[in-house]
């Protein structure tokens, strides 16, 4: 028998595949469909700063001329707005039988210790915070972008006690050093990574479009980099996000050092039954291997367990392009 449980942010889970922060978490029938296709845990879409404020300004627009009654309404709007979602993570907890992880994905420092208590009293199980921002103004510097980032995540860790992981998007200097400081600010987990939204441009009406949502599956291998220099070297749990589209990449990333792996384009281009299809790739695998268990694969090639750390660094990457025209 293989035991694929793990332990993510303090939560039990049967195995350690997560459905990401998609629109296939936005309803409660296709949270069934994953968890019926074997999930280990969901996170639910996010709750986006940005679809509040859009609320709020139509809001404003309507009490022009009476400052005081739209004063009070922003209030109101900012926790009318979120209702649905408030809504989810208690549905989403009364018919699921795993974890139920919350996401949060804003901008400003201020909105997100709020949302936080309300997604803490809905009943989530854990909140993940997506900080994937791109920055615009040429005026902040790096360690300012990320002294706000690691101060954001404090706030919200003070204001709330269920565990936070952050998805961080993969342009840091030094991640394992960012890692080392949102771990002291509190938080219990990493989401590596965010995936940016792609911009193209229509050739036709020279006007921007948005490029593909959905990734590929050589988009694993980013996070594969990164899980195994950082494994047991940051208090943190590991979840992998980007290119899982089955289990051989879901292995390889917990041998890394993932002990959560999460799936998104995978379902949105085969179905919910690519959840079933990758776990069962993963105990085949695992069987073939005479692995029993979660626990003796987790972390087997990291970086810290390995004998050759030299490995991780540019030799591999010189042994690669050598011979290369
Ligand atoms: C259609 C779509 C919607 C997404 N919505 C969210 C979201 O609401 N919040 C979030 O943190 N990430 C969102 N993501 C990013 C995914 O959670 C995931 O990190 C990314 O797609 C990489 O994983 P994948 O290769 O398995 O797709 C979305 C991705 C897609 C394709």
């Amino acid at each position: 028998m293989i035991d694929l449980s793990v332990r993510y942010l303090g939560l039990t889970l049967k195995n350690p595949l997560l459905l990401a922060a998609c629109g296939l978490g936005a309803s409660l029938d296709k949270l069934v469909k994953a968890t019926n296709a074997g999930i280990g845990a969901v996170v639910l879409k996010s709750l986006f700063e940005e679809q509040l404020r859009a609320e709020l300004e139509v809001i404003n627009d309507e009490l022009e001329g009476h400052p005081e009654a739209a004063n009070f309404l922003q209030g109101m709007g900012l926790s009318d707005g979120a209702i649905w979602y408030f809504d989810l993570i208690a549905d989403a907890k009364r018919n699921l039988d795993v974890p139920v992880i919350a996401s949060l994905n804003g901008t400003s420092g201020a909105w997100w210790p709020d949302y936080a208590k309300n997604i803490e009293k809905a009943g989530a199980d854990a909140l993940e915070m997506n900080l994937g921002l791109i920055p615009y103004s040429p005026d902040e510097t790096a360690a300012q972008i990320e002294q706000a980032l690691v101060d954001t995540v404090a706030s919200v860790c003070r204001a709330i006690t269920i565990p936070v992981a952050v998805k961080l998007g993969m342009s840091f200097t030094n991640p394992l050093n960012l890692a080392l400081r949102l771990a002291k600010a509190g938080a219990k987990g990493l989401v590596l990574f965010n995936r940016f939204y792609r911009m193209d441009i229509d050739l036709d009406t020279m006007s921007l479009k948005p490029g593909p949502s959905r990734s590929n599956p050589e988009s694993f291998h980013d996070s594969l980099r990164w899980l195994a220099l950082m494994e047991g070297r940051a208090p943190l749990d590991l979840a992998a996000s980007g290119g899982v589209y089955d289990g051989q990449s879901a292995i390889k990333l917990i041998a890394a050092g993932a002990t959560a792996v999460q799936l998104c384009s995978a379902v949105y281009s085969g179905g919910f039954p690519a959840i079933t299809a990758v776990l069962e790739d993963m105990t085949h695998w695992m069987a073939s291997r005479k692995v029993t268990s979660f626990k003796e694969l987790h972390g087997h090639l990291s970086r810290r367990n390995s004998a050759h750390p030299e490995l991780y660094g540019r030799l591999h990457y010189i042994k690669a392009l050598v011979g290369v025209e």
